[in-house]
């Protein structure tokens, strides 16, 4: 008789899969960012919106939509979208939403990591994001103003992070200009 063995399957984000978001997952998409953000730290409460606008903006990148897939239905979402640090075009990193329910299991980090990694493979140098001090260096995440980027808002420098993905060819020096969407 022949055994087969499985790996724990009780370990669940071996059972996560993380895709290029395409138009039919539009809606589910905007149902998990809406659940994430009702019981977020911070919030405008508009984040499921904006991805709306993103989605339609010169600064969307279709292959930096990534929803992750367990349970057969989307418990997470990341989105980087087009920035300009001076002449550079460079990536904000926004929104991040887990599925209340799906958070602490490491679905959140996956995104990131994997959006960093084709942002890197599609030639970004920065990308750039605004939030937690505890939460982003977890991924090479460090101030912003440590490469010479600058926020175009106040906000502590510790908050305002960025990653390097790739060697400039230019020094970069500026304030960052979020698509127009984002309201700043
Ligand atoms: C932020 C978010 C995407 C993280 O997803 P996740 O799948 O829970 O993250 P992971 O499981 O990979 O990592 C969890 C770890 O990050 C920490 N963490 C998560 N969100 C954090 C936050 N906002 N600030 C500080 N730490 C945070 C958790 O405490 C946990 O730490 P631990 O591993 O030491 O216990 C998720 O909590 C979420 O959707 N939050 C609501 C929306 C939001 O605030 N998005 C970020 C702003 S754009």
């Amino acid at each position: 008789m022949v055994y087969l063995t499985y790996p724990n399957i009780s370990s669940k984000i071996y059972m996560l899969k993380i895709r290029q978001e395409n138009k039919n997952d539009y809606e589910e998409v905007y149902n998990v960012i809406k659940k994430a953000f009702e019981t977020a730290e911070h919030s405008d409460g508009n984040e499921h919106n904006l991805v709306v606008s993103l989605r339609n903006s010169s600064s969307f990148i279709p292959e930096l939509s990534l929803v992750a897939i367990q349970d057969k239905k989307i418990v997470g979402h990341i989105l980087f979208t087009k920035i300009k640090i001076g002449n550079n075009e460079e990536l904000a990193l926004a929104p991040i939403a887990v599925l209340p329910e799906y958070q602490k299991q490491g679905i959140g980090s996956k995104l990131i990591k994997e959006g960093n990694n084709i942002a890197k493979k599609l030639g970004y140098h920065y990308s750039i994001v605004l939030g937690s001090e505890n939460y982003y260096p977890k991924f090479g995440y460090i101030p912003a103003i440590q490469f010479g980027i600058y926020a175009p808002f106040d906000v502590p420098s510790k908050n305002f992070m960025a990653i390097k993905l790739n060697e400039p060819d230019n020094k970069i020096n500026g304030v960052v200009k979020y698509a127009k969407e984002f309201g700043i």
